[in-house]
C-alpha cells in the first residue's frame, strides 16, 4: 500500500476536489495499486463517528458489495458517503426514513410499492407525453437564442416527469425544484437555502397531497404510498414523507447531470454528435450515464469482519463503493477514456451494481435522456458552448451547476 502515489490527506470525498474535476486519475491508480484503500479522515469531519472509510475502486468489486447487503448494510451510517459539514446522528436517524438506506427484508417491501410505477412497460406508456415536452423544452431554449443549458433545458424534462409521476400540479413544480436543489446544495456555497428547512418544507407539501389523495384517490403515486400496506400497516407520516422526497431528489438531479455532461460531452467529441444526429444509437443513453456517473459513490457498512479485493475489512468499517472508478474500470471497458455512443456491450454501474438497491429510475432516466437528445438533434443541432460548464461542489455528485450555451 505504500506505493501508491496519492498526495498525503488526499480525500476521496473532498468536496473542493469536485468543484474542479473527478479525481480519476488517482481512481485509476488506485485500481492499478491498492484497489480497496483506507481514506482517513479526521474524526467527525464527514458527519460520521469514525476516522474514515474503504475506497472499493474496482468494478467486480464494487458489484460485490452492492450485491450482498447482509454483509454490507445500507441502514448502519447510510448510504451518501459524505454529510453536509456539521452533520451528526441526528441527520443519520433522518435519513434512515429513506428507502435507499433500509436494509431489506423491510426494503423489500416498500420497494415493491413504487417498483410497478418503473416497470419498462409503465415507462413506455409515458415516451409520447414526455417526447411532447422534451420537444416543447427546446423549443423554448431555441427561442431564447443563448441561456444556461442546466436550467433551460437539462432541468426541466426530469423535473417535469417527476412532478407527473408524483401527480404535483404544474403550478408547484418550480417549489419541488428549488427544494430539491437546496436538499443536495448544502455543500455549494452557490446554492442558497438551508437543506433541514427544504426537506421539511418538503415534507409538509407531500403531506398535505397525501390528506387530498386519501379523500380523493388519483392515479399516481402518491395515491399508491397513501393506500399501501407494508408488513401489515400503512406507511407512518414520516415513511411517506421520505418517499417523495427520495423520489423528488433521485429523479431530479442526477438525470439532469447526466443530460448537462452528455452535451459537453458531445460538444466536446464533434464526431460523436455528428454520429448521433445522424443515426440516433440506442446505445446512447447508456454511454452517457457511464460517462457522466451522476453519483460518484455510494457507501455501506460491513456487519461482520470480511476480506474484500484481498483487504482485510472490520465490522462496522464503512465501504465506499466508487461507481466514479468502476465505470472506467479497464478490466472491463476497452479504453475507458473515450466517449462511445456506440458502446458495447456496456456494464456500467451509473445506476448501481445490480443489487437490492438499483435504481428504480433507470428506465425512466434512460428515456429522458434519450428524448432529450432526440428533441436536440431535430431542433438545434447547432447548439455551441459559449463557456465552460460550472462544477458544483459536492462530495459525491457529480454536478454541473450551469452552463452557458448559444441554442442554433
Ligand atoms: C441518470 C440518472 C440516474 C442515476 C445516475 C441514478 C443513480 C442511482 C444510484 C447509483 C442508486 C443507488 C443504487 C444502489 O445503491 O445500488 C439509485 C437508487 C435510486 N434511484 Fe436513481 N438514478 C437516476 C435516476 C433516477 C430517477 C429518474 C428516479 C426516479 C424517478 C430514481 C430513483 C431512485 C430511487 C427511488 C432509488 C433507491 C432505490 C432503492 O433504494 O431501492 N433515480 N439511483
Amino acid at each position: 500500500m505504500t506505493d501508491v502515489r496519492i498526495p498525503e490527506g488526499f480525500d476521496f470525498t473532498d468536496p473542493d476536489l469536485y468543484t474542479n474535476r473527478v479525481p480519476l486519475a488517482e481512481l485509476a491508480e488506485l485500481r492499478r495499486t491498492a484497489p480497496v484503500w483506507w481514506n482517513a479522515q479526521p474524526r467527525g469531519s464527514s458527519g460520521f463517528d469514525d476516522e474514515g472509510f474503504w475506497v472499493v475502486s474496482r468494478h467486480a468489486d464494487v458489484k460485490a458489495v452492492s450485491l450482498d447487503s447482509a454483509l454490507y448494510s445500507s441502514w448502519e451510517n447510510t448510504a451518501i458517503i459524505r454529510l453536509n459539514e456539521g452533520a451528526g446522528p441526528e441527520q443519520i436517524d433522518m435519513q434512515r426514513l429513506i428507502l435507499l438506506n433500509i436494509d431489506p427484508p423491510r426494503h423489500t417491501g416498500l420497494r415493491g410499492i413504487i417498483s410497478r410505477g418503473f416497470t419498462p412497460r409503465a415507462v413506455n406508456g409515458l415516451r409520447a407525453a414526455l417526447a411532447d415536452r422534451a420537444g416543447a423544452i427546446v423549443r423554448a431554449a431555441l427561442a431564447e437564442g443563448t441561456g444556461d443549458f442546466v436550467q433551460d433545458v437539462a432541468s426541466e424534462l426530469p423535473l417535469q416527469a417527476i412532478a407527473e409521476l408524483l401527480g404535483v400540479p404544474q403550478d408547484d413544480r418550480r417549489k419541488l425544484f428549488a427544494w430539491s436543489n437546496q436538499m443536495i446544495g448544502g455543500d455549494d456555497p452557490d446554492v442558497e437555502g438551508d437543506p433541514q428547512q427544504a426537506a421539511m418544507e418538503l415534507l409538509g407539501y407531500s403531506m398535505a397531497m397525501a390528506e387530498q389523495r386519501k379523500g380523493c384517490p388519483m392515479d399516481d403515486i402518491v395515491t399508491k404510498l397513501v393506500q399501501a400496506e407494508v408488513e401489515g400497516s400503512a406507511l407512518t407520516a414520516d415513511e411517506f414523507g421520505f418517499f417523495v422526497i427520495l423520489l423528488a431528489v433521485a429523479g431530479n438531479e442526477t438525470t439532469r447531470n447526466a443530460i448537462s455532461h452528455g452535451m459537453a460531452a458531445f460538444l466536446d467529441n464533434p464526431e460523436q454528435w455528428a454520429l448521433y444526429r445522424a443515426e440516433r444509437p440506442a446505445t446512447t443513453a447508456d454511454e452517457i450515464v457511464r460517462w457522466a456517473t451522476p453519483v460518484v459513490a455510494f457507501q455501506r457498512t460491513a456487519t461482520a469482519d470480511t476480506e474484500l479485493g484481498g483487504q482485510r475489512i472490520r465490522k462496522g468499517d464503512r465501504v465506499g463503493m466508487f461507481y466514479s472508478s468502476a465505470n472506467f474500470d479497464e478490466e472491463v471497458f476497452t479504453d475507458p477514456r473515450r466517449f462511445d455512443i456506440t458502446r458495447s456491450p456496456n456494464p456500467h454501474l451509473g445506476f448501481g451494481g445490480s443489487g437490492a438497491h438499483y435504481c428504480i429510475g433507470a428506465n425512466l432516466a434512460r428515456l429522458e435522456i434519450e428524448l432529450m437528445f432526440e428533441a436536440i438533434a431535430d431542433h438545434m443541432p447547432g447548439i455551441a458552448a459559449a463557456g465552460a460548464p460550472v462544477r458544483q461542489r459536492s462530495g459525491w455528485l457529480n454536478g454541473i451547476t450551469s452552463f452557458p450555451v448559444t441554442y442554433t
